[in-house]
């Protein structure tokens, strides 16, 4: 249920022409701003100017509210583009992300106080929390640049989700029509689902390149060999295997 919302939410990105992931372009409000509430905290505690002090409690402010959508965009990424694989940047940057959550709740907690123990703990604790967030952006790093990490990610679940959202598309676009459901509207006997056809990827070609009688075939140019694979992946997932359904 929550999957499919949150399929839906990309599908709408995407279609607004965003097809990148959300978290990398949020996660620079709350990193910028923890950078700015380090260098404006030093800067006060070494000139002891007010100013200075309440400009860094602010940045924490905001880096605090912005970790909220940046945590739930993350979240969604790890969802739609790693399939929650449970790899272990993933856990770190969960980790990370708890304590970033729990320093700044704490930091912009003392920024307000006047007391000089207070005082002298807030610049320490930006720089506690600069170190967590270069901590989470070098993991989010692993995450999209290291082949191992990537390749572990792939193989617990290969790209057929992608493919078979593809599929979905190409079945809507050119056999629901026919097949509402995996049936058959112009010959009820001879339903998608559970059709022989189905049995291996090369029976499926055969069946949609050269149908034998009422159904219209589709050569490569309205249905490349790498559609026809998505397609298949999508249609045997859908309507099942056959001799049953999945
Ligand atoms: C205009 C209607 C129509 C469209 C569009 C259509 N089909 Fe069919 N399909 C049929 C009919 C009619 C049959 C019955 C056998 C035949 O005509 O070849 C059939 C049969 C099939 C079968 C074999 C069922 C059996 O009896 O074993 C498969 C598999 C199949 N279609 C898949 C597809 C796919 C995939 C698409 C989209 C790329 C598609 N069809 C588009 C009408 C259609």
């Amino acid at each position: 249920m929550i999957l499919s919302w949150i399929e839906a939410f990309y599908g709408f990105l995407n279609g607004l022409g965003f097809p990148d992931p959300p978290h990398a372009a949020l996660v620079h409000m709350p990193i910028g701003l923890v950078m700015g509430a380090f260098v404006l905290g030093w800067a006060g505690r070494i000139t002891g100017r007010e100013q200075l002090f309440l400009s860094a409690r602010d940045c924490a402010l905001l880096a605090l509210v912005f970790l909220f959508p940046t945590v739930l965009m993350g979240l969604m990424d790890w969802q739609h583009y790693y399939r929650g694989a449970w790899v272990v940047p993933i856990r770190m940057k969960l980790t990370l992300a708890g304590g970033l959550l729990v320093l700044l709740a704490l930091v912009s907690f003392l920024a307000f106080r006047r007391d000089r123990a207070s005082r002298n703990a807030v610049p320490v604790l930006y720089t506690l929390c600069l170190v967590v967030a270069v901590g989470l952006g070098w993991f989010g790093a692993r995450l999209v640049y290291d082949g191992k990490i990537v390749a572990a990610v792939t193989a617990a679940e290969p790209k057929a989700s992608a493919s078979q959202a593809a599929g979905e598309r190409i079945f809507a676009a050119n056999c629901r029509g026919c097949h509402p459901g995996g049936g058959n509207v112009m010959d009820a006997n001879r339903p998608l689902a559970g059709s022989p056809a189905l049995k291996s990827p090369e029976a499926f070609l055969g069946q949609i390149r050269h149908p034998r009688n009422l159904m219209p075939a589709f050569p490569p140019a309205s249905i490349s060999d790498e559609d026809a694979k998505a397609l298949y992946l999508y249609v045997t997932g859908a309507f099942g295997p056959p001799g049953g359904k999945p």
